[in-house]
Parts: C-alpha cells; sequence; structure tokens
C-alpha cells in the first residue's frame, strides 16, 4: 500500500518535518523558497494531505484542481484561509491547532496591551536614539493598567485567557462582547460581565480584539467605533488584520481620539499599511502572539498529529469542519 503524499508548505520545525516523513511521502519547502498560490495550487494537485501555516487559502477553485485532496491541517488556531464550506462539499477535511497555544497567546497579548498602554515601544526607540538627556516628570507617561477596564471582544478561550490575567493580576473590572453569552461559571472564573458592543466601546480603557475574523467581522472596528472608544483608550487586536479598518485607526491615532495600539496582525501583512509605520504610538510586531519555542512546538507536532490520525484511520484530532473518515479505496 503507498504511502499518502503530503506537501508540507511551509517552514517548520526539522523534526516534524522527518516525523511526517516516517508516515508519509512528504514533499516539503526549503528554507529561502516562496511558494505564491499558484506554485502551492501546481504542488498541492497530486496530493492526498497538506500541511500549512495558514498563509495559503483553501478554496472552491484549489479543491477543483486538487482530485486527491483529503485533509488540510493549519498549524495555526485561525483558519479564515479556510473556505470550511467548500472544503465540506468537497469532502476535505480541514484542522486547526487549539488550545496548546491558549495561554501563550494570552500572554502576549496582555504583553502588548501593556507596550502599548505605558508606551515603551515609543521610550525604547528614544533612548536608543540617544535623545535621553535629562528626565521630566512627563516623560512617556501613559495610561494606567492596573484597576482599569479592560474589554475584550471575541470571549472565546484566549480571550478568556486575557480576561484571567487581567481580573486575578491586574486588579482590572473586565467586560466582554460576544456572539454568545458565556456560562455563569465560565463568567465567574474570569470575573467578567457582559455588555452590548456600545457599552463596550464606551467603557474601554483598553479594548483588545481576540475573536475570529470573518466576512462579518471585516473592519469591526472603524471609524464610527473608535470614535465611541475614550481619547486615552488603547486598542490591541491579536485576531486578525482584517477587524480593523487600519486607515481609521491611524486617523484615529495620529488625531488624538485614540491615545495608543498594539497591533500583531495586519491587513496586508507581511506588508503594513504606512499610515501607521509613521505613528510612534502603536506598537507593531510580526503576527508572534504564540511565538515561544515549546508552543511552537507544540502546534507543529498538533498539526503533524492531526495528518497521522486522519490517514491511519482514528479521525482528526482538532477537525474544524464534519469529520472525514479516510478510507485507502477512495483515493484508488
Ligand atoms: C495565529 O494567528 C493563529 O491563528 O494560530
Amino acid at each position: 500500500m503507498s504511502k499518502p503524499r503530503i506537501l508540507v508548505a511551509s517552514l517548520v520545525f526539522p523534526e516534524v518535518v522527518q516525523r511526517l516523513a516516517q508516515h508519509f511521502e512528504v514533499e516539503a519547502i526549503a528554507e529561502g523558497e516562496q511558494w505564491p498560490q499558484e506554485e502551492f495550487a501546481r504542488r498541492l494537485a497530486d496530493k492526498d494531505g497538506a500541511y500549512i501555516t495558514g498563509g495559503h487559502r483553501i478554496d472552491a477553485a484549489l479543491l477543483a484542481a486538487c482530485p486527491r485532496l483529503r485533509i488540510v491541517s493549519n498549524m495555526a488556531v485561525g483558519h479564515n484561509n479556510f473556505d470550511v464550506a467548500a472544503m465540506t462539499a468537497a469532502g476535505v477535511q480541514g484542522t486547526n491547532t487549539p488550545d496548546v497555544l491558549t495561554e501563550t497567546t494570552a500572554d502576549f497579548g496582555f504583553a502588548l496591551l501593556m507596550a502599548a498602554a505605558r508606551r515603551m515601544a515609543e521610550a525604547e526607540a528614544w533612548l536608543r536614539a540617544g535623545r535621553w538627556q535629562r528626565w521630566r516628570y512627563d516623560m512617556f507617561a501613559g495610561s494606567e493598567v492596573h484597576g482599569s477596564t479592560l474589554a475584550i471582544l471575541g470571549m472565546g478561550r484566549i480571550g478568556q485567557a486575557i480576561a484571567q490575567r487581567g481580573a486575578w493580576g491586574f486588579g482590572m473590572q473586565v467586560i466582554y462582547h460576544n456572539r454568545s453569552r458565556l456560562d455563569a461559571t465560565a463568567e465567574a472564573a474570569c470575573q467578567a460581565r457582559y455588555v452590548g458592543m456600545d457599552e463596550l466601546l464606551a467603557q474601554a480603557d483598553h479594548l483588545v480584539l481576540v475573536l475570529p475574523y470573518t466576512s462579518e467581522a471585516h473592519h469591526i472596528i472603524g471609524t464610527r467605533e473608535l470614535a465611541r472608544m475614550k481619547p486615552t483608550a488603547t486598542l490591541v487586536n491579536i485576531g486578525r488584520g482584517g477587524l480593523v479598518d487600519e486607515l481609521a485607526l491611524a486617523d484615529a491615532l495620529r488625531g488624538g481620539r485614540l491615545a495608543a495600539a498594539g497591533l500583531d496582525v495586519f491587513e496586508g501583512e507581511p506588508e503594513v499599511n504606512p499610515a501607521l509605520l509613521d505613528l510612534p504610538n502603536v506598537v507593531l510586531t510580526p503576527h508572534i502572539a504564540s511565538a515561544t519555542v515549546p508552543t511552537r512546538l507544540a502546534m507543529a507536532n498538533l498539526a503533524a498529529d492531526n495528518l497521522i490520525a486522519f490517514f491511519d484511520g482514528r479521525g482528526a484530532l482538532t477537525p474544524v469542519n464534519a469529520p472525514v473518515r479516510f478510507s485507502q479505496g477512495k483515493n484508488g
């Protein structure tokens, strides 16, 4: 029986590629290579499975060109690169890597909040530029974190982990908005109060976006929403770039209608809107919220485990669409 063929389309830990090679016939991208969507599609055309890190789109056109494809394993919790309905219709399993990154990502969200509110990046750049001649009482005076109001939009696993840090570690009042309200036990665990979107915006001292990106959530924070926030507030985005209208945000930050922002995700990443690059009061990081070595290794191994479990007939461990069962016969 021939081994399933897997395309590893993003660089990943060599030991994980070696693990995959024990189970599959693997074609893997090499250091220095880049496979734009067309190249990715060409290489995927004769594969049974794909291992990706979220950069490639899996849509109906791609699926139609990949008749053998049975599973796409995303090494990421977010899977807005999947057209889930098209994958389900084509009988293709999609998987992601939830849970293993929750606490690490929450740590980073909180770090970004603190860096933005306390103006750390701006102060550091100023110091490195040799501009520190004397100390002043108002140097880089930012906004308070402890005891302030932490507003969370998107109260899934990561949102709840951020809420716990705020409530228990920093004595913050936590409010949240979500598609559905948490049950009383979950709310109590993170001391969080459910509010409507308008109240969330108006009350926030720090607003953290951690909801999944969907077409309904496109630019969920734009001119109108920013205008409802306090001019002293901080906005943090660790969800997806498309949640925020970046031009409206840059405008609010420049005009003093919002104090600061921390952004780990961007609409056109890896391109960053020049309007943001020019502003001192925004902390910019290159989509690294889950980037610790142990967490990235856990994500990489879970993405591999999904492929292994799928092809040995156990079924994917963390599917994002209806479970698909692999049978050798189907692929001839
Ligand atoms: C990173 O953004 C992820 O979705 O895991």
